[in-house]
This record gives C-alpha cells, structure tokens and sequence, in this order.
C-alpha cells in the first residue's frame, strides 16, 4: 500500500518529464502533502550515536513514521541510515526521503587539522580538498549534509570556537567559505559522493561580548556588514544549500528570530533560495533571552522571521500547524520551507532513489584510504606556523644522539584530532608526535617523560622530566591544551598554556641553560605566550593537527617539509589586549611609532599595542625577499583596473612556499577604515636561490565597504598598499582612487 504512493509520486513527477525541473515536481508533491506534513518537513530530530547539545527526548521512529520529520542529525552508517530511511519511504503516508546530516568539520574519519589550522595554510586548495574527501567518507556512511563550513569571523581567542574558523580577516573568510562549500558540495549534488554544505552560524556568533560562548552580540549595522555577514555572502554566492541561524541575539535580536538578517538580507538582498536550519534548539532558547513567552510564541517567532527547520526543538512540529490555522504564522511561509527542504532532497537524487547513498561495499572500503591519510598529512604540515626559530633551532639532525620528548601532548593519540572531530578514531588510529619521530630517530635516541598533565597543579613529574632532559642533547617540549578546552562551549579568561606545563618549561630551561629546546604546541586558540618565548628556541605551532599529525609534526622538526603556514588570528601579548586584530581603526590619538610611550595616546601603560605574533607572520627554514612594489598606474579608475607586483627570491639554503599578501588602507573614507585589510595573497613555490613575479590586480570591487548610510560603495581618494610577508609592515607605497 505504502510503496504504491511512492510509485504514484514518482509517476506524477516524471509527469512533468525527466528534466531538472524540480520546481514542478516539488510543487506535484506538496499538492498531496497535508498541512502538517509539510511542517513536518520542517522538523529535524536526533539520532542515538552523538549528542552536540542538551537532549530533548524524542521518538524518532514514530515521528517518521507519522511525516513529522524530515531529517535528522548525528544518525549514521549504511545499516542505521538505511533502517530510518525505510521507515520513511515504506512506513510514511507519502514516503518521502529523510535528510540525514551530521558535523563533518575537518574530516569526517581522517581527521585534518582544526579549521582555524587549515585557515593557516592559506592553501584553498588544500581546504577544498580536505572537505572533498570528508564528503567522501562521510557519505560513504549514509550522510547527506555536514553542518559545515563554520565561517564565523571571529577575534575573540577566549571564545573556543574560534578553533573552528577561517580566523579574524574578513577576506580570508570568504576565500575558505567558498573552498569549503565547493570541496563538500561538489560540481553536481545528484553524485552520491557529494552532501549538503551549510554556512554557520548566521550571523556574528563570533562577536560574542568577553568570548563567552553564547554570549550577548552588540555591533553596528556596518560592523556587521563589513566584518561578520562578507563570508556568508560569498557562500551564497558559491552556492551553498543550506545556513544554520545560530544561538546569540544581535542588538537585542536572537538570530534563529531575526527578520532583518534572515528575511531582509539572506532572502531580499541576497536571494537565496536554499533552507536556514536552527542551530541545537535554538529556536526554544528565545525563550530564555527573554524574546519569547513560550515555545508556541517561539515556532511563530522563528518561522515568520525565517528559519526553515527545527533543529531538536519540538516547537515546529507542535505549534506551527495551530499557529496557522489561527492566522498566526503564514501558509506560505510552510509551503516555502518544505518547498526548500524538498527541492535539496530532489537535487541529492533521494526522490529518484532514496537509498543511493547506502552501499555496504563504499562504506567498507571509503575510509582511511591510503590517499586520504597521505593528503592529511600534507595538509597538516602545511597548516603549521614556524612562530619562533632562534638560531635556526630548527630543523632537528637526524644525527643528534639523544633527544628527549617531554610533555603531555608527546604521545598523544586522543586530543591531537581537535575538539569537533566528527567519527575520528581517538583510540589510536592518530599518529602521535613520538609515533611521527619515530620514523627519523631510532629508539635509543629518544628520551621520554611526560613531566605533567595538560590541566591540574601536580608537579610530582617534574623532577623525573628534568632528569631525562639533562640526559639528551636536544628537548622537544610537547604541549598546550586539551581538545576539549576549545570549540563549543570552551570560553577561557586566561590564555596562557593551561596546568603546569609553563613552570615546566621553566624548570627544564634552568637545568639546560645552554641547550636547543622546542617548544611544539597543540591547541584551539591564539595563546599568551609571553612566558614561553624567551625560555626556547624555537615554537612550531601544530594546533590540533588531526590523524596524521605527529607524522606532519615530525616531517617539519626534521626538515622533510619546510615549514609555510602563516597565522591568521593574532596572538595577543596577554588576554588584557583582546580584542587585539590587525586590521583594527587608527583612532583619534594612535601611538606615534617612535615614542610608544608617549603621554595621551590610545596605548597601555604597561604593554605595547603591538601583538606578540601578527596576523599572517609564519617563518620558514628558508629567507624569503621581497622587492620594490611596482604598480601599473598610481591611478585607478571605476573602469579600468591596476596591477601590484613585486619579486620574491629565496635567498636561503631551502626550496619552500611562501604566501605572499596583499594590503591596502584606505585613507580617508565617509567612515572610518581599518588601518589595513588584507585584499588577496598567493601561495607561491620557490627553490632555493629563485624569484618569481607576483602580480595582483586591483579594482574598485576590492575597496567597497558600507558606509555611514548602508550604501555599498567605493570613495575616491588616496588609498596605501603593499604586497608583504605578513600584517607587520609600514606602507611605502600609495595610489588614487580618481573619479
Ligand atoms: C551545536 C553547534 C552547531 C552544530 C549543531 C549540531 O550546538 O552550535 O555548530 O552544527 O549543534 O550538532
């Protein structure tokens, strides 16, 4: 009985013949959809493997049995997503096909580096690639859609999930949004290896007030049409399916409620024509920021502001159809969010075959492919930053007789895949750093202690990790936070390396005055390394470099790859400075350069204003030189374009990359302009002793901003530019913008 109303559907589908009109077939189905079963598209419940939020009690089975889902989260594997699927398509009054998503954020089995790593290797190539064989083997178990890309500007290092963005540059955002969106999404969705990618979380969650997660987010109209909404624009623009509303209000306004970003902007403005989910029962939270008085007001809220799915929340599927019936919650607004909803299921192939993503024979041999696990490691090496290299410390001979690895993270297997590390193997698949080194050092080379845990004040292992460290030649210190101490819900105050890691560091210095020591950290954040950078010689940033990354790690100690990765958030001198960004305003009084000390300036008393690593710095084995900056025409006009070069030569003893940048300031503007903005940047490979041309094009599409009026649009005047290895430069050069 039930299959013969698939068969009818289909029939008056294809009645409207086999083209990619999915419109007409969409809209034949919803002539036979009752009102809630079109809500019931609208509702997404969870599965039993993963819980990412407080749980709210549901019966799935019956829920889809009745057409009152219409996907669900964290359900996945060939047998689970087939058995839920059946039900669906067998079980349900019109057997229409579930969605079935889950948060694939940098791998889904191999495990890359946290995305705030990736963002580090400023190598779109690399991030499409490492989100490509994410949906790889992530469909290969039945999954549709990933909650990803997270694309969050973000230059609050205490907020956790700055872990899980592209960083504080607004440019860099939207250049990863788009490799992301195209790795996950593809070039033709209806290909079984290809899912659903989601732009998150709209919008500004990364202006959370003191980066406390969740918190209050008050900005101007322009700071977040200017800083927070470029990166959600540009996945619209590379296609994206689908947005996630996210938990904060905005001036007053929660956004899985906020008409003016989810209606007026994505919809007027943008015209995008995929389908908002909520965030984790977000939609009921508006009861707790006071916006709603309950959750039949928060299903009218959420749905007449614009969100098209029901994430956990119970409220959809309980509230709407009343809500309509009573005039509350327009018809139309349901129609066009199951609409939505049905047009993505079209466009995966689910109504032509709901089943096409289960293959027993994929999901066994999909995972950990050897391709993928060389790919990983390659990306996570390219995704570490050579912050500090004194005396080139770095890299290690493979010669050196006895090196001792001491710290926490050295044999770690478990944190090394970050914080959201979807169904990474923590139970050692990961190569830890002492596995990695081991493929360079023979075993009576290598010391080992753990010397203290990540967090806790026990010291009790200190003197055995003295011991050692005064045995070896060399120390390579492996440390930094948890995996849990970053992404959601994982604010810090205090930025510094957690426990008693630092005194650590310190006691082993005392004992080796004279000796090289490493510092190797793994963490989700900018950190306060004031303590740390004059107690070694060199700090190689490896952030949670993911299953591959104490092989990656090893390769860069020992030269194999010379380091290219280049910050892309600031690491503050301490917590005091945040938020500390490059790109901030000059203000009114800004420190003359010459005097920093200088009475009535914008500075502290007690730190410069400078950061203690920039935005975009990242050293190499190798010494990269920078020419004159020589441009096309000093005038740019609204019809032609100019061009930026400058030569880069490898002036060092090693081939490597080099990821050169491009900034510009405007000078004067109807409001104020940051002191600089990144404008593009190419990653080049030099050999040792070659210069290569790097050419930018400039025009007046990369100088617009909104100003005071909300008006899109450039400024004639003077603008600075310059083309360099990192945010810490003084311009020298400058053209006109002329009418
Ligand atoms: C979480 C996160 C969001 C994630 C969702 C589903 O609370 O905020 O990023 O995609 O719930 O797990």
């Amino acid at each position: 009985m039930k299959l013969r109303f698939l068969y009818l559907i289909l029939f008056c589908i294809f009645s409207h013949g086999f083209s990619q009109n999915y419109e007409a077939k969409v809209d034949s189905i919803m002539n036979l959809m009752t009102l809630q079963e079109k809500i019931g598209q609208t509702v997404m419940y969870g599965g039993h493997w993963d819980q990412t939020g407080p749980v709210v009690g549901t019966d799935n089975r019956k829920y889809i049995r009745e057409g009152n889902m219409g996907a669900m989260l964290n359900a996945m594997s060939v047998k689970g997503t087939r058995d839920l699927q059946k039900i669906a398509v067998e079980e349900s009054r019109l057997g229409i096909p579930l969605l079935f998503g889950y948060d694939v954020i940098h791998g889904h089995r191999t495990i890359f580096p946290i995305n705030l790593g990736l963002s580090a290797s400023w190598d779109l190539k690399m991030v499409e690639e490492s989100s490509r064989i994410a949906a790889e083997e992530a469909s290969a178990e039945g999954l549709h859609w990933t909650f990803a890309p997270m694309i969050d500007v973000s230059r609050e290092p205490r907020w956790g999930r700055i872990s899980e963005g592209a960083g504080e540059d607004v440019y860099l955002n939207n250049e990863m949004a788009k490799a992301y969106i195209i790795g996950f999404q593809g070039d033709d969705l209806s290909k079984p290896n290809t899912i659903l990618a989601c732009a998150k979380h709209y919008v500004a969650y990364g202006a959370a007030q003191a980066g406390r997660d969740y918190h209050t987010v008050n900005i101007g109209e322009g700071e977040l049409r200017n800083v927070y909404l470029p990166p959600f624009k540009a996945a619209v623009d590379a296609g994206v399916e689908t947005f996630m509303s996210a938990f904060n209000e905005l001036n007053g306004v929660p956004t899985s409620g906020n008409k003016f970003t989810l209606r007026d902007i994505l919809r007027d403005e943008w015209k995008f024509d995929g389908f908002v989910v909520s965030d984790y029962t977000s939609i009921n939270e508006m009861i707790k920021h006071g916006f709603a008085k309950d959750s039949t007001d928060t299903a009218r809220i959420a749905m007449n502001a614009g969100v098209d799915m029901d994430m956990m929340g119970h409220v959809y599927r309980l509230h709407l159809k009343k809500l309509v019936e009573e005039g509350k919650v327009s018809g139309g607004y349901i129609n066009d969010a199951c609409k939505r909803i049905l047009l993505a299921k079209y466009k995966l192939g689910l109504f032509d075959d709901p089943y096409r993503y289960i293959d027993k024979n994929r999901e066994n041999t999909t995972k950990y492919k050897p391709e993928f696990l060389a790919k990983a490691r390659e990306i996570a090496a390219a995704s570490s930053v050579l912050l500090q290299n004194k005396n080139d410390a770095l890299p290690l001979s493979k010669d050196s007789k006895k090196i001792a690895f001491i710290g926490p993270l050295v044999k770690d297997e478990y944190d090394i895949i970050g914080n959201w590390a979807a169904k990474g193997d923590r139970k050692g698949k990961a190569v830890s750093i002492f596995e990695g080194i081991s493929e360079y050092l023979n075993p009576y080379q290598m010391l080992y202690a753990k010397g203290c845990k990540i967090l806790g004040e026990d010291e009790s292992g200190l003197e055995e990790a003295v011991s050692i460290s005064k045995q070896a030649e060399e120390i390579v210190l492996v440390m930094g936070e948890g995996h849990h101490m970053s992404g959601e819900a994982a604010s810090r105050t205090n930025l510094r390396i957690p426990g008693v890691q630092t005194n650590l560091i310190k006691r082993i210095r005392e004992a080796n005055p004279n000796k090289k020591i490493i510092l190797v950290l793994m963490n989700g954040r900018p950190l306060n390394l004031s303590a740390e950078v004059d107690l070694v010689d060199a700090i190689l940033e490896v952030w949670f470099p993911g299953t591959m990354g104490g092989a990656a790690t090893a390769d860069l100690l020992f030269g194999k790859v010379n380091p290219s990765g280049k910050l892309t958030v600031t690491f503050p001198r301490n917590v005091g400075q945040v938020p500390i960004y490059y790109n901030m305003k000059n203000t009114g009084r800004p420190i003359p350069d010459y005097n920093p000390k200088e009475d009535y300036k914008s500075n502290y008393i007690d730190v410069p204003n400078t950061p203690l690593f920039a935005f975009g710095h990242g050293l190499s084995y190798t010494d990269f030189r920078y020419s004159g900056l020589v441009l096309s025409s000093k005038d740019l006009s609204f019809s032609n374009s100019i061009t930026a070069s400058v030569e880069v030569s490898n002036t060092g003893n090693y081939d490597g990359h080099e990821i050169v940048q491009l900034y510009i300031h405007d000078k004067v503007g109807s409001t104020t302009r940051p002191v600089k903005e990144l404008k593009g940047f190419r990653k080049i490979f030099l050999k040792k002793g070659e210069t290569k041309t790097v050419t930018f094009t400039i025009s007046v599409e990369d100088l617009k901003f909104y100003n005071s009026e909300m008006a899109y649009g450039v400024e004639t005047g003077e603008f600075e530019i310059a083309i360099t290895p990192s945010s810490e430069f003084k311009f020298k050069h400058i053209f006109n913008l002329i009418d």
